[in-house]
């Protein structure tokens, strides 16, 4: 019977979707550094996120190989990293997310760099935290097209997954080796090691003025002044954690409601999370829906104010009036949050962070 179902479902596919002969898309392979958990412990205290859940090597290693195996989509094409790409800054360069049997999602895949540090996942925050994130995209037909069960039903089935599992808990009577629970919490604890290292803006604001050229100087300054920046993108992770809206959404045929599908609140119509600006000249296209391609588009578009015209614009989003010259030091600017404080092999392997390879 089951096998019947499945005949029909896998027929419907192929007519409905796209050529069989298509390529696969290409599954990102684990080129990390060794990740360090005592310098990742310690950067996450610096940063004032109190770890009450527990981030032990085997744990993390588990997490990390669940990550890049396609083991939890339906048809095992698709992995975690297939969208969150360690060499575009864990996001993916397509405008929209593409999943399982090359299906467009709605939104842009945001980075996963530095989710330990969020108070919410999601451009519009419907996950609380990063164990409840985790099972979504497993569960989501346009991304990985399975049950959360039926991948805990494979990853049981598996010959690695049991002995993983068993190394990364501890084993009590009456409790399953693998569980939803389990799978959510080895995800999530990977996903905390994913801090980005400092940068060169972080060497300039530690007191080394010499870090930062004039240029990148003068596009901080209208970053704190003029810009009006830093009142949405603000502290460690450039995110004041809140959701704006800044009038990207309006500008489409059929906006995106975003924060306001989660709140019922219509003033939350078209509000998105304010993302992190660390990491961004890895991490394009831009905005919630990949709108954006460069970052002198998106400083153009602050620029010119937004989308004019929407009733519901954040009031901070107004014409800036920078003059061209104005609007290359800020990219500067921006561009400096992505450079490395200390670069180098040598230094990427002291720092012990999971630094994309190449
Ligand atoms: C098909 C592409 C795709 C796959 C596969 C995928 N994601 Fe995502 N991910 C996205 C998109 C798109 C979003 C944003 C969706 C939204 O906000 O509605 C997202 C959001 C996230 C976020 C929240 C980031 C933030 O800034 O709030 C985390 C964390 C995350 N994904 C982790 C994972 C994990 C873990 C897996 C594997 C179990 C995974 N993703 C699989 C595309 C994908
Ligand atoms: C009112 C709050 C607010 C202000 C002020 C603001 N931003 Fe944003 N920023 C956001 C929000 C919210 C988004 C995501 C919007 C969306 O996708 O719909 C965003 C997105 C971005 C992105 C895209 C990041 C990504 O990963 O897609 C960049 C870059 C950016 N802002 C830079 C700036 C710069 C530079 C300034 C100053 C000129 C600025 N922001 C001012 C709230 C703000």
């Amino acid at each position: 019977m089951s096998y019947r179902i499945l005949m029909i479902s896998t027929a419907t596919f192929l007519s409905a979707c796209c050529a069989a002969d298509e390529p696969q898309l290409p599954l990102p392979e684990d080129t990390l550094a060794a990740i360090d958990l005592d310098q990742v412990k310690a950067r996450l205290k610096q940063h004032k996120v109190s770890l009450n859940v527990s981030l032990t090597g085997p744990l993390v290693a588990l997490g990390r190989q669940l990550f890049f195996d396609p083991i939890l989509s339906e048809d095992n094409s698709v992995s975690c990293a297939t969208c969150h790409r360690p060499a575009n800054g864990f996001a993916a360069p397509d405008t929209v997310a593409i999943g399982i049997r090359k299906q467009k999602g709605t939104r842009n895949t945001p980075t996963i760099l530095n989710r330990a540090l969020g108070k919410s996942q999601f451009w519009d925050g419907r996950a609380d935290s990063l164990e409840e994130q985790s099972l979504k995209p497993i569960a989501n037909p346009l991304e990985m097209g399975s049950s959360v069960k039926a991948a805990v039903d494979r990853l049981k089935s598996s010959e690695r997954y049991p002995v993983l599992f068993e190394a990364a808990f501890d084993s009590k009577n009456n409790v399953p080796t693998i569980s939803e629970t389990r799978l959510a919490q080895a995800l999530a604890a990977f996903e905390r090691t994913l801090l980005t290292p400092p940068s060169i803006v972080d060497r300039f604001q530690d007191g080394d003025y010499s870090s930062l050229t004039k240029e990148q100087r003068q596009g901080l300054w209208i970053f704190e002044s003029r810009g009006k920046c830093w009142k949405c993108h603000s502290g460690d992770n450039y995110s004041d954690e809140s959701f704006h809206n800044i009038g990207v959404s309006f500008a489409q045929a059929n906006p995106d409601p975003g924060r306001s599908d989660v709140t019922g609140r219509e003033s939350d119509l078209r509000r998105f999370r304010t993302p992190t600006l660390r990491q961004l000249t890895q991490t394009a296209p831009y905005m919630h829906d990949g709108s954006l391609k460069t970052l002198k588009d998106v400083v153009e578009f602050y620029n010119q104010g937004g989308s004019r015209g929407d009733s519901r614009l954040d009031p901070r989003i107004e014409p800036l009036g920078l003059s061209e010259a104005e609007v290359t030091q800020l990219v500067a600017f921006l561009k400096a949050l992505s450079q490395q404080a200390d670069s180098g092999k040598a230094a990427q392997e002291k720092a012990g962070l999971p630094t994309p390879g190449q």
